[in-house]
């Protein structure tokens, strides 16, 4: 797609409308090794709500890796996250669900032989407080959750426009379908920020027109924070915010989609010249 498209599709969004908040994710000189591979170096960055923040860099920059400390996979061994200004402890991704964190993966993480519905009703689980043992004792209570989730997932099965595969086996689908069924599940945990790892690889064109779409909407609609990891420069620079850039593990530039543009560093990473 042109960057142009991409530039109508954020203004008919309305993003000029939207508030950027308080930082809510505030990472101070976060390390993180694998033995003897450094995966990240001294790296901070904030995050402020409702902003679309994109994190971009060369292979094994160390994107994923970010986004795997920021949902409490991966543990540094150097740094201090605060969450909403409070030092946030050693935590579990089951954590980081708790504090409206949600994310989809690199590679697709679905049930290939589930349905998308039953998929994305996966994304529930965390806020379901009836277990088996409540459906036993209390039946009309855990029959008023059921269907309030029923409908909650719904509500994200129209927002994304997929109403028609909703049976389908998610295995049967095009790639393009399963990213946005993982998106689904996702956002049926009703984020306030929302992780995204590569949402548009191996996408053709009008896929990734789509997924563009539903992000920005996400992001306007319901004010979701989002944190993007793309390599699609075109989409990152009309979208974001504010992005970041990793190189080798470090940061090498942070700002304003233009003022990275025109980060010599961020260039020179980007044509290989530095190394
Ligand atoms: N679980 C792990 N164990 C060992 N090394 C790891 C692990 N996860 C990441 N690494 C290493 O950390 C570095 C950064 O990897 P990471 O996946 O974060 O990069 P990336 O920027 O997401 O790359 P890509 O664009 O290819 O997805 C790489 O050298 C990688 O091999
Ligand atoms: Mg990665």
């Amino acid at each position: 797609m042109m960057m142009n498209d991409m530039a109508n599709v954020a203004s008919s969004t309305g993003g000029g409308g939207r508030r950027i908040g308080e930082v809510i994710l505030d990472l101070k000189n976060i390390s993180l090794r694998f033995g003897g591979v450094k995966a990240l170096t001294d790296i901070s960055f904030d995050i402020r709500e409702h902003e679309i923040r994109s994190i971009i860099g060369p292979n094994g920059a160390g994107k994923s890796s970010m986004l795997n400390v920021i949902n409490g996979v991966y543990h540094p061994q150097e740094g201090q996250i605060l969450f909403r200004g409070e030092p946030r402890q050693k935590m579990e991704p089951h954590m980081a669900a708790a504090q409206g964190i949600a994310r989809t993966f690199q590679n697709i993480a679905l049930f290939k032989g589930m349905t998308v519905l039953d998929n994305i009703m996966t994304g529930r689980n965390l806020k379901m407080k009836c277990n088996l043992f409540h459906h036993a004792l209390f039946f009309g209570k855990a029959q008023r959750e059921e269907i309030e989730h029923r409908k909650k997932v719904e509500e994200v099965i129209d927002f994304l426009e997929i109403q028609s595969i909703r049976k389908t086996p998610v295995g049967r689908l095009p790639y393009g379908l399963q990213k946005r069924v993982e998106l689904a599940r996702a956002l049926a945990a009703e984020p306030t920020m929302l992780l995204l790892d590569e949402p548009m690889a191996g996408m053709n064109v009008e896929e990734k027109q789509d997924m563009c779409r539903f992000i920005l909407d996400v992001n306007d609609q319901f004010g979701t924070t989002i944190v993007l990891i793309e390599h699609d420069m075109g989409v990152v620079m009309d979208i974001s915010d504010r992005v970041v850039v990793l190189d080798y593990g470090k940061k090498i530039g942070d700002g304003p989609p233009d003022e990275v543009k025109n980060n010599p560093d961020v260039i020179a990473a980007y044509l290989g010249t530095s190394h």
